[in-house]
């Protein structure tokens, strides 16, 4: 697959796509026919289409078209319109081709026909912001370019867990807590599919490393299962009603995730009554008859399973012909569901750049976490003269995520524009925090040094009253970090900065949590993400106070990797070897169950370098008068500013379960962003939801409640919850 990509990636650079093909106007659409009465639901009307359909043509529902104008020599058909994936439509009956682009973090896919599209910052960034309205917002950017752009399903919302904060898909992933995080992706579905745009949840499931992704088989049992990381799909799915749940890469349990019984047909459409369809990952699919009953919907991104072989086992009778109406069934129902029949996405436009940058932006201020903040170092004051801002290209913009997720840069690599971009390469967007520093503080004198040389840089800081070292991080699909180091030699650079000035702020561009060797010795700390497309002036805006930071860690950063439930990443030593060769197949045990991320270090009882939730402010809050209800369904305190300037707070609330749950740590339930003025207090009231506060049981093979005692704890982090009471439910 990591092969197949990079030679598609080339060849993308080196073939101008689908310039060539001269398009035939599509027939206009017959609205009177009976599936097109929006008046009836979208089930009535796809079972009114799927009585017209040819056997033929419900194959052709149920994949796609190939690798289409990603590979060399490939068919493109006529209407194709650029992305990762297009599943023909039925022309004669209204049904359009389904046109996928991968959109995690952006459209991705725009360049080749010489569009652009909005970079957000990474879906780590936006979970830190802990504001369900900013993941709205965030798939409401993602939407509308699609569907300016031509496309109408977008197959980004990823929602696997950060079991391993090395893993290299991790910015495009909310963060290690199932509700947090399927709280923000439900959100992004909903954003993206107020757009008439079908929406997607995946890589369902445990795709939790990119390190032989396609040979690794996860371990896990269902109650640890159903309590982490299919919690995670299970709530986003519950909000967001995604029309499609892709299949991973991996074995789950011993089965391919995309022909995974348990996974496929007992829990996504059994349990969770899921009615939309299940696509695979690209070239996920490994059978047909086997694949096709245990509920997979659509092959992608071609047809060697589920195009002619599953015609012949329909034909045969090896797959029921009503397995082959449920599929298409359930495509159709989501093409109607999401509104991409009744409001196609077209004529094309140019999607508003303006307005992309500055929801990219507003989603960056919310995002940023201020980690550290000593004597006061941060804001950034007027009245400095003299500043030296080092490394990380911040001069010319800043760094974004890679692989599917990798959005094009408007101008090309903002640090090679004239060369053409690679698959897996890094790429640098427009946005220079060194341009809007400059901006912010007209009375200083901002010089810049690249970093690149240690002695030099220090030497640099040594001559301003205040050093900012910017330190980046890329991660892009396909391998992990095989540490938590910031790479290229960026810890010494940072300690040799530190020692020139003692007022050394660090700003870190990151897809991942790192571990700072250093962090004793610089006073303040911010971590970045990848920041989009507005993060120049988010980290301005941040750096000088002109907004005040509000993010907190949707992840823990450990001190070092021996911390982690698993010191190294599985199966890293071999990584090579074992890509795509069935005989290296291996298992990876989570045997740490759902107990990861601060679950791990609460219940092990090891101190993490910045807890799970933490993140500082230019202000501060005090928290008081903790009551909850005798069920720890609703509680209630106060938060107030006790500084001098307007913030907003998350106030974040955790409940421990009584002893049956055998729980030796405390869950996040529910929180809130509580905007206040200096010197005001608000009262809040948070719900519970119960499923937040329940236990799988395997036996029943449902959630349960527990008697007993729970004690429930607010405050400003997963490690800092000043207010604590009990309460025993019957
Ligand atoms: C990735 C998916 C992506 C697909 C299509 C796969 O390699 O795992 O997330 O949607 O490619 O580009």
């Amino acid at each position: 697959m990591i092969l197949r990509k990079l030679l598609t990636a080339l060849c993308l650079t080196a073939v101008p796509a689908i310039a060539q093909v001269t398009k035939p106007h599509p027939p206009p659409v017959d609205r009177s026919t009976p599936w097109m009465n929006a008046s009836l639901s979208p089930d009535a009307r796809a079972d009114l289409v799927l009585k017209q359909l040819t056997l033929d043509e419900k194959i052709q529902l149920v994949h796609g078209i190939g690798w289409g104008p990603l590979r060399e020599g490939d068919p493109v058909p006529a209407d194709n319109n650029g992305g990762a994936g297009q599943v023909l439509g039925i022309p004669r009956l209204g049904i359009p081709s389904i046109q996928q682009a991968d959109s995690a973090v952006g459209v991705r896919m725009s360049a080749p026909q010489s569009r652009y599209s909005t970079l957000l910052p990474s879906v780590l960034g936006a979970t830190a912001s802990w504001d369900p309205d900013a993941a709205h917002l965030y798939g409401d950017v993602i939407g509308r370019e699609l569907r300016a752009q031509g496309y109408n399903q977008s197959i980004g919302g990823g929602v696997d867990l950060a079991r391993d904060p090395r893993n290299g898909r991790l910015f495009e992933y909310p963060g290690e807590d199932p509700v947090l995080a399927g709280t923000t992706v439900g959100h992004v579905i909903m954003g993206v599919q107020q757009n008439h745009i079908m929406g997607d949840i995946k890589h369902y499931a445990m795709n939790d490393q990119e390190t032989a992704r396609t040979t690794l088989d996860a371990q896990i049992d269902h109650k640890a299962a159903r309590e982490s990381d299919l919690l995670a799909f299970e709530i986003g799915i519950r909000l967001g009603h995604p029309a499609s749940v892709m299949c991973a890469y991996n074995k789950v349990n011993g089965d391919w995730a995309c022909e995974n019984d348990w996974l496929l047909n007992h829990v996504l459409k059994g349990n969770w009554n899921y009615p939309g369809f299940v696509v695979s990952d690209w070239e996920a699919t490994h059978t047909t008859v086997k694949a096709a009953k245990a509920g997979l919907d659509m092959q992608m991104p071609g047809q060697e399973f589920f195009g002619a072989p599953l015609k012949q086992a329909i034909q045969s009778g090896e797959v029921p012909p009503a397995r082959l109406d449920d599929m298409v069934h359930r495509i159709l129902r989501s093409l109607f569901a999401s509104g991409a029949v009744d409001n196609p996405p077209s004529p094309r436009k140019v999607i508003d750049p303006f307005r992309g940058r500055d929801d990219a932006q507003h989603i960056a201020e919310e995002s940023i976490v201020l980690l550290k903040n000593e004597n006061s170092v941060l804001p950034l004051s007027p009245s400095l003269k003299t500043i030296a801002v080092i490394g990380a290209h911040a001069d010319v913009g800043v760094m974004s995520g890679g692989g599917s997720a990798q959005v094009d840069a408007p101008g090309g690599n903002a640090i090679a524009p004239d060369r053409p971009t690679r698959w897996n390469e890094p790429i640098y967007f427009p946005s220079s925090p060194l341009r809007f520093l400059r901006e912010h503080l007209p009375n200083a004198s901002i010089q810049f040094n690249d970093g690149k040389d240690p002695a030099s840089a220090a030497a640099a800081a040594k001559s301003a009253e205040v050093a900012i070292v910017f330190a980046d991080q890329y991660m892009s699909e396909g391998s992990d970090h095989p540490t938590l180091a910031l790479p290229n030699n960026q810890d010494a650079l940072i300690e040799a900065v530190a020692k020139a000035n003692p007022r050394t702020v660090v700003v870190l561009i990151t897809g991942n949590p790192v571990s700072m060797p250093w962090v004793a010795s610089v006073p303040a700390i911010m971590e970045a993400w990848y920041p989009g497309i507005g993060g120049g002036q988010a980290i301005a805006n941040l750096l000088t106070g002109a907004v005040n930071p509000s993010g907190k860690l949707p992840i823990t950063f450990a001190k070092s990797e021996a911390d982690l439930p698993h010191p190294k990443v599985f199966g890293i030593e071999y990584a090579k070897l074992r890509e795509h060769d069935p005989k290296q197949f291996f298992e990876v045990p989570y045997k740490e169950g759902a107990r990861f991320g601060y679950k791990w270090f609460d219940s092990e009882k090891k101190q993490p370098l910045f807890p799970f939730g933490h993140g500082l402010s230019y202000t501060t809050y005090t928290y008081s008068g903790l009551t909850a209800d005798a069920s720890a369904r609703t509680a209630t305190f106060t938060v107030k500013n006790t500084g001098k300037v307007a913030g907003t707070e998350v106030a974040e609330l955790y409940i421990q379960l009584p002893s049956a749950s055998g729980e030796n740590f405390r869950r996040l339930v529910a929180w809130q962003r509580v905007p206040l003025n200096p010197g005001e207090s608000k009262e809040i009231t948070l719900t519970v939801d119960p499923l937040f506060v329940s236990v799988f049981n395997t036996a029943s093979d449902n959630w349960q409640i527990l008697p007993g005692e729970y004690t429930v704890s607010a405050g400003s982090s997963s490690r800092d919850l000043p207010l604590t009471t009990k309460v025993t439910a019957q």
